[in-house]
């Protein structure tokens, strides 16, 4: 019985394989006309949007072996200031967030940071606020989960009702899928710490995740922690 389901199986991913396109990260198959096209549509818009020309007066806040990260202000010129909406877009996108809109877009700051070979690789939108509610850890009887469990475990992180103080709220983080678990998020969020506020060096406790995706609950508890 078990030949016979893994045969099928097989014969399953042949025809609809998966493919993991190299340059843009999208997952789709080949063989799905609908797919391929969803696919040719994404592609090229996607590299244009994370393609890093450069300007001269970039704001250089970190240099690291494999790339840099900048700032972008919203007082800067026009044609930085698009180019962090166009990824900010980008990440929205993946992030399920409907449309670019900022809790107090003349205070934000836009993080990117920008890969060897020219690409945003990284966003992060960080913003002043004065207070947060922590993440509660999920009580170990729901890690035997039941499909409820999951939908409510992709539906809401269970929150703590007494505010503390904070003094930097993450938007959004967003890191290329090509280009995760290579400390990237993590050399962001260090980076904003020691650049949020002039002369100071943030703690863990002074900046929040406001909305965090399963992935970026994940990041945030590994980095909270360490
Ligand atoms: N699963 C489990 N652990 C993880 C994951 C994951 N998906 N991502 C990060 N971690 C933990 C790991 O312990 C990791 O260390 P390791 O690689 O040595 O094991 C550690 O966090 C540090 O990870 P980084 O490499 O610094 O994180 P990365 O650059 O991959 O970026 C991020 C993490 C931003 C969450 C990325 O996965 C992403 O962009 N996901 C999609 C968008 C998203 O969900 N963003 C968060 C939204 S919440 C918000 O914006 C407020
Ligand atoms: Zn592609």
């Amino acid at each position: 019985k078990l030949d016979s389901d893994q045969l099928i199986i097989d014969a399953g991913q042949k025809q609809f394989g998966a493919t993991n396109c190299s340059s843009c990260g999208m997952v789709y198959s080949a063989d799905i006309p609908e797919d391929n096209f969803q696919h040719t549509q994404f592609h090229q818009r996607f590299l244009d949007s994370i393609k890093y020309v450069g300007w001269k007066k970039e704001r250089v806040v970190a240099e690291f072996w494999d790339g840099k990260m900048i700032l972008v202000l919203p007082d800067d010129p026009k044609y930085a200031v698009k180019k962090a909406e166009d990824v900010r877009r980008i990440a929205d996108n993946e992030l399920g967030f409907q449309q670019v809109t900022l809790g107090r877009p003349t205070q934000a700051k836009t993080f990117l940071f920008i890969n060897t070979d020219r690409l945003v690789v990284g966003c992060l939108v960080a913003e002043p606020i004065r207070q947060a509610y922590r993440v509660l850890e999920q009580p170990d009887e729901n890690k035997d989960m039941t499909k409820d469990d999951f939908m409510e475990r992709h539906r809401a992180w269970c929150c703590s009702t007494v505010p503390e103080q904070a003094l930097c709220g993450i938007s959004r983080i967003w890191v290329f899928s090509l280009a995760r678990r290579q400390g990237i998020a993590t050399r962001m969020l260090d980076t904003v710490r020691s650049t949020f506020m002039y002369g100071s060096y943030l703690t863990k406790q002074e900046i929040a995740f406001s909305d965090p995706t399963p992935d970026g609950k994940l990041f945030a508890t590994k980095y909270c922690n360490t």
